[in-house]
């Protein structure tokens, strides 16, 4: 069944980014010249998603302006003759209809959130995808998965995983590791037990759940009455140990490199990875990162 929706949980404080954050949803924060938030949106729309929902919060009208039209600057541009950045800006906007916004009231977890998002998903499997991470590939890691799935039996579910040092294991999600499909970046694997920020020393491996999922929709139904787990939040990890009962669930090790925009460093690592993929900004910024490390 062709996988048309996906949900993307931005109702997060952004704790972690602060002050930058305080007043402005950390979703729009910029790499390079693109909020967090478009990155993930045409990824997305690389994979072949065609309707996308959005659980907000408060302070979060920024996100659903971005997406709108903006008719004085459309009226402004097409009045000074901007065609490039006419055309920049049509390239950018999503259909009528496309997007769909609906709140999480509390900060109750990532279980929750996706919980929100359930009558507008429906009976129909679905993707979740996590703004903060982003993963620098052509193809996308959630059109990676999508082609994982295709091959994969009914039902299925899929999980991007990557490996991360073994003292990082407790920030994650963190899978076992079944039957192999193949090795090495772009296999799959059949996982065997899943534990949401396992305490130091005890995690089952170190591949860490990177926040992009292919879920079936009885997800839902497990959601609704989970409880809270790590941190005293609803975690779809333990929703998705649940549903493992009854239905398999794939890691597949995507290519590509992955940066954690929620954190400081990552957020300014992945500004200059992706920078550097620019052909007009790469040698500039070459030249200024040299010239601060003095060489
Ligand atoms: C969430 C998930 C976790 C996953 C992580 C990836 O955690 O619960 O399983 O590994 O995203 O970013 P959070 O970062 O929201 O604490």
């Amino acid at each position: 069944m062709k996988i048309r929706k996906a949900v993307f949980p931005v109702a997060g404080l952004g704790t972690r980014v602060l002050p930058a954050t305080k007043a402005m949803p950390k979703e729009m924060l910029t790499i390079v010249d693109r909020p967090l938030i478009q990155y993930v949106v045409d990824e997305a729309k690389e994979a072949g998603i065609e309707h996308f929902v959005f659980v907000t919060g408060r302070n979060k009208g920024a996100i659903e302006d971005h997406f709108d039209r903006q008719f004085e600057l459309d009226e402004t541009l097409k009045a000074r003759g901007k065609k490039a950045e006419m055309d920049l800006l049509a390239q950018f906007q999503p259909e009528a209809g496309a997007m769909s916004f609906t709140r999480q009231q509390a900060p109750l977890g990532l279980g929750h959130a996706v919980w929100c998002a359930r009558d507008i998903v429906g009976d129909e499997p679905f993707a979740v995808v996590l703004p903060d991470e982003l993963v620098l590939n052509t193809p996308g890691c959630l059109k990676q998965m999508m082609q994982a799935a295709e091959k994969l039996g009914p039902k299925s579910n899929v999980v991007a995983v990557e490996a991360v040092p073994d003292d990082m294991t407790h920030n994650y999600g963190i899978c076992g590791v079944g039957q192999r499909h193949g090795e090495g970046k772009g296999s799959v694997f059949e996982i065997d037990g899943m534990v949401e920020k396992p305490p130091k020393g005890t995690a089952p491996s170190n591949l860490s759940i990177t926040g992009r999922y292919i879920l079936q929709p009885e997800i839902f139904k497990i959601l609704e009455t989970q409880e809270r787990g790590a941190g005293g939040e609803i975690q779809l990890t333990d929703a998705m140990i649940g549903l493992s009962k009854s239905q398999k669930f794939y890691g597949l090790e995507f290519e590509g490199e992955r940066h954690d925009c929620g954190s400081r460093a990552g957020f300014l690592r992945a500004n200059i990875a992706f920078g550097m993929t620019r052909p007009d900004l790469r040698d500039g910024l070459r030249a200024e990162m040299k010239k601060h490390l003095g060489a």
